[in-house]
């Protein structure tokens, strides 16, 4: 499969109550490379293998949560199509200013059904891994500070109306829908799309109070760096969840967690590689214990019911 259209996640924005803290908790326990602040006192981080210039941005607010999400495309002719293509759906965007986030280049914002805004842009700068172009070595110092993911890597998000939202995702850019946990014969409880060969870029579950945030999550190489999370988040007394465990859906292994603020985050490692041309994955209400958590086979509380 060609990558062309959109390509990737690339940033979150977050809303943290305490910046300082948040700071700290982003640095030393998740593990991220601060990469710079800006005039407003945001705080922009990248995961350490990540190659552009930051995946993650800081912002105090008066509440936790998340202000916007967003994807990077091949190029500006892609996201010039893209946004006339929203607008002719009936998607209303709007131009954010190159530059208003820094090192990156002019973003195009919708609000989708659900009450979430997500972004698309086509330019970040380039800051590299850490490591050079030619012959490099395998990894650097900043894959060993604190969890150390390689990359954000998808979130999930809760509101109303997902199926409006799932329509733009796969008639407009390109997305298909790689699982759902299917409510009855018209409706689903849960949605899992994919732009990649990823089990999933973006998913969302249906919840009546719109633009609120499940998750924010962070790729690892393996089972064992989940555990080597799961012992940091025990010697930095980080409130889990739930974990280390597995999920049905997408077959990853996980820990959800919550940063100092109540922003649920997940560590995860695995899920298998799909493919456009995939029959969806289909979950009944009747295992949607398993479809979450396959080991415990039954949901907690806290999953369907805390959200920032
Ligand atoms: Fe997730």
């Amino acid at each position: 499969m060609a990558m062309t259209g959109v390509l990737r996640p690339g940033h979150i924005q977050l809303k943290v109550l305490d910046l300082d803290e948040s700071v700290e908790f982003y640095s030393n326990v998740l593990g991220l490379t601060e990469t710079g602040r800006d005039a407003q006192g945001r705080v922009y981080f990248k995961a350490w293998d990540e190659r552009d210039h930051h995946s993650v941005i800081l912002r105090q607010a008066d509440s936790a949560g998340i202000d916007f999400f967003a994807f990077k495309v091949d190029s500006c002719a892609t996201l010039d199509k893209l946004e006339k293509d929203l607008n002719a759906y009936g998607v209303a965007t709007r131009r954010i200013p190159a530059g208003e986030l820094l090192e990156t280049g002019e973003r195009v914002r919708f609000t989708l059904p659900t009450g979430h805004d997500i972004e698309l842009y086509s330019k970040k700068s380039e800051v590299g891994n850490g490591m050079s172009d030619v012959n490099p070595e395998a990894w650097t110092a900043a894959a060993e500070k604190g969890i150390a993911p390689i990359r954000l890597d998808h979130c999930l998000l809760y509101g109303p109306d997902i199926e409006k939202a799932q329509a733009i995702f796969t008639d407009v850019l390109g997305f298909y829908l790689v699982e759902h946990i299917a409510l009855d014969d018209s409706q689903d409880l849960a949605i899992w799309l994919s732009c990649s060969i990823k089990a999933h870029d973006i998913a969302f579950v249906r919840h009546p109070e719109p633009g609120k945030l499940h998750h924010v999550s962070f790729l690892l190489e393996s089972w064992e760096k989940v555990l080597r999370a799961a012992d940091i988040m025990s010697m930095n007394r980080v409130s889990i969840d739930i974990g280390p465990t597995r999920h049905g859906v997408t077959r990853g292994t996980t820990i959800y967690a919550f940063d100092p603020n109540g922003n649920r985050f997940e560590t995860f490692c695995g899920g298998y590689q799909c493919y456009p041309d995939n029959k969806p994955t289909k979950w009944t209400m009747d295992e949607v214990g398993a479809a979450v958590f396959y080991h415990d086979r039954k949901l907690n509380d806290r999953f369907l019911t805390v959200v920032s």
